[in-house]
């Protein structure tokens, strides 16, 4: 026999939406953390902290420990960070903050969006280490040096000035070595396929990643472009 207890619908089980805290902690750090940056802010910041000797800008700063290890080697000098992720935006900043770095500086920013930020040729040093290496053909696409964005990293080098790339992945880092031929700006200065047996200073300053696979006894290659000349990079 029907009721009307039998025929109502099922009542459809509450679904508590999960809500990443860190997109709100990203905003509790407005020293070293510029959740909605604009190129004037940044040069706002830069300019109150102070000229300093050297400019160093990693994109894809990951958790901040290349940054963090990086300012305390070079505390004068000013060190910007492009990452998208809140968490690790957070856990950068609190390490920036730990630290009492007052000239580094964490952007949640696009790395492609970049030359926004910097006049050309004021760069010191562009890293990108341990870029997500989007390993399917389909996906190749989707990795964070391009042709377009050494382009942009030539543009943004001073004469002199260094690109960084480290990575793990043995295909990621013959897709760069590929792109090499386009590569007008510059000349190689540091190569390594195995970065931490090498004698190359910059196995020394490890970020998270790099930690990790060192860890694991992992090979990781290492490529140093050197910008040459004194002209202004080709801006088209
Ligand atoms: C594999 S992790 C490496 C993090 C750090 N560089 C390290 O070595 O520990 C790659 C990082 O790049 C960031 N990333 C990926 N695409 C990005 C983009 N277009 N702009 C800024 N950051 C990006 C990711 O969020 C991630 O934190």
């Amino acid at each position: 026999m029907f009721s009307m207890e039998t025929l109502r619908p099922p009542i459809p089980p509450v679904h508590r939406r999960w809500v990443n805290p860190y997109t709100g902690w990203v905003h509790n750090h407005p020293d070293r953390l510029l959740a909605n940056p604009t190129p004037a802010e940044l040069q706002q910041r830069r300019e109150q902290a102070g000229e300093g000797p050297a400019l160093h800008v990693e994109l894809g700063s990951g958790s901040g420990n290349f940054l963090t290890q990086l300012a305390g080697l070079h505390p004068q000098d000013h060190l910007v960070g492009f990452e998208l992720r809140y968490k690790r935006l957070v856990q950068a900043a609190r390490k920036l903050e730990r630290d009492g770095r007052q000239r580094a500086w964490l952007l949640r920013e696009p790395a492609e969006a970049f030359p926004r930020y910097f006049a050309p040729q004021t760069v010191d040093h562009v890293y990108v280490l341990f870029p997500d290496p989007w390993v399917k053909v389909s996906q190749w696409r989707n990795r964070m040096v391009n042709s377009t964005l050494l382009h942009d990293i030539g543009c943004a080098l001073k004469p002199g000035g260094l690109f960084h790339l480290k990575t793990d992945h043995s295909g990621y880092f013959l897709h760069v070595l590929g792109l090499l031929p386009g590569v007008s700006w510059g000349r190689i200065h540091g190569f390594s396929n195995h970065l931490h047996r090498s004698a190359l200073p910059l196995g020394r300053v490890r970020s998270e990643f790099e930690a990790m696979f060192a860890s694991r006894g992992k090979p990781v290659f290492y490529l140093a472009l050197q910008k040459t000349g004194t002209q202004q990079a080709d801006p088209d």
